[in-house]
């Protein structure tokens, strides 16, 4: 299988580039965001709870994503691979995750890192948020807070697969099609 964790600040281009890279490799999407934003437009319990958080750019409860994941992980028998988008966002995720994946008999190929500067994130959530309709991107005040969270509680999460050698950042700056080259480069050759 291959396992691909993409990484990266919130609006560093993790959705845009998997929905790339879910064709070329024929992998499954799995976004955290993108799951709770389901739940809470179909106002579950699950929806509500995650709002509260989401709403302020703070990060949904571990057990709760954790849970999340596992059932998505099993809905899912045999396939080629995942690509875990926005998720793990923090070190016991991280932990999880391989748990999870050990049970499946199988563990994350790499993760690949988009580094984008921090005045280009906020640009970019500012402008999506005209049209997306997403909450956390209509103020430039949670939008920042999204960033400091991922200083604080996310970025350290590459420690975790530094130590496991599967580590790797790419320049996620530039066009669509130039990026997902980047990518593709990085995942051919360590896959
Ligand atoms: P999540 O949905 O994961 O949002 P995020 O990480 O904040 O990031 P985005 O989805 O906004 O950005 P992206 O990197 O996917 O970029 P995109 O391709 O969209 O999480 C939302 C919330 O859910 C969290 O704050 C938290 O509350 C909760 N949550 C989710 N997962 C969790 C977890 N594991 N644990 C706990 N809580 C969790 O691109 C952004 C914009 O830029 C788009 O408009 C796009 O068109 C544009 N763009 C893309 N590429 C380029 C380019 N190359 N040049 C110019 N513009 C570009
Ligand atoms: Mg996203």
């Amino acid at each position: 299988m291959l396992n691909v964790v993409l990484f990266g600040p919130p609006g560093s281009g993790k959705g845009t580039q998997s929905a790339k890279l879910i064709e070329k490799y024929g992998l499954i999407h799995l976004s955290t965001g993108d799951i709770l934003r389901a739940e809470l437009a179909a106002q579950t319990e699950l929806g509500k709870e995650a709002k509260r958080y989401m709403d302020k750019g703070e990060l949904v409860p571990d057990r709760v994503v954790i849970g999340m994941i596992g059932r998505k992980l099993d809905e899912n028998g045999k396939v080629n691979g995942f690509i875990f988008d926005g998720f793990p966002r923090t070190t016991s995720q991280a932990e999880a995750l391989d748990s999870l994946l050990k049970d499946k008999n199988t563990s994350i190929t790499l993760m690949v890192a988009l580094e984008v500067p921090h005045e280009e994130l906020v640009k970019r959530l500012l402008n999506r948020g005209k049209e997306s309709g997403r909450a956390d991107d209509q103020n430039a005040e949670v939008i920042e807070n999204r960033i400091r969270v991922y200083h604080r509680e996310t970025a350290p999460v590459i420690h975790y697969y530094e130590a496991q050698h599967k580590f790797f950042p790419v320049n996620g700056v530039g066009s669509i099609d130039d990026i997902f080259q980047r990518l593709c480069e990085v995942i051919d050759k360590h896959k």
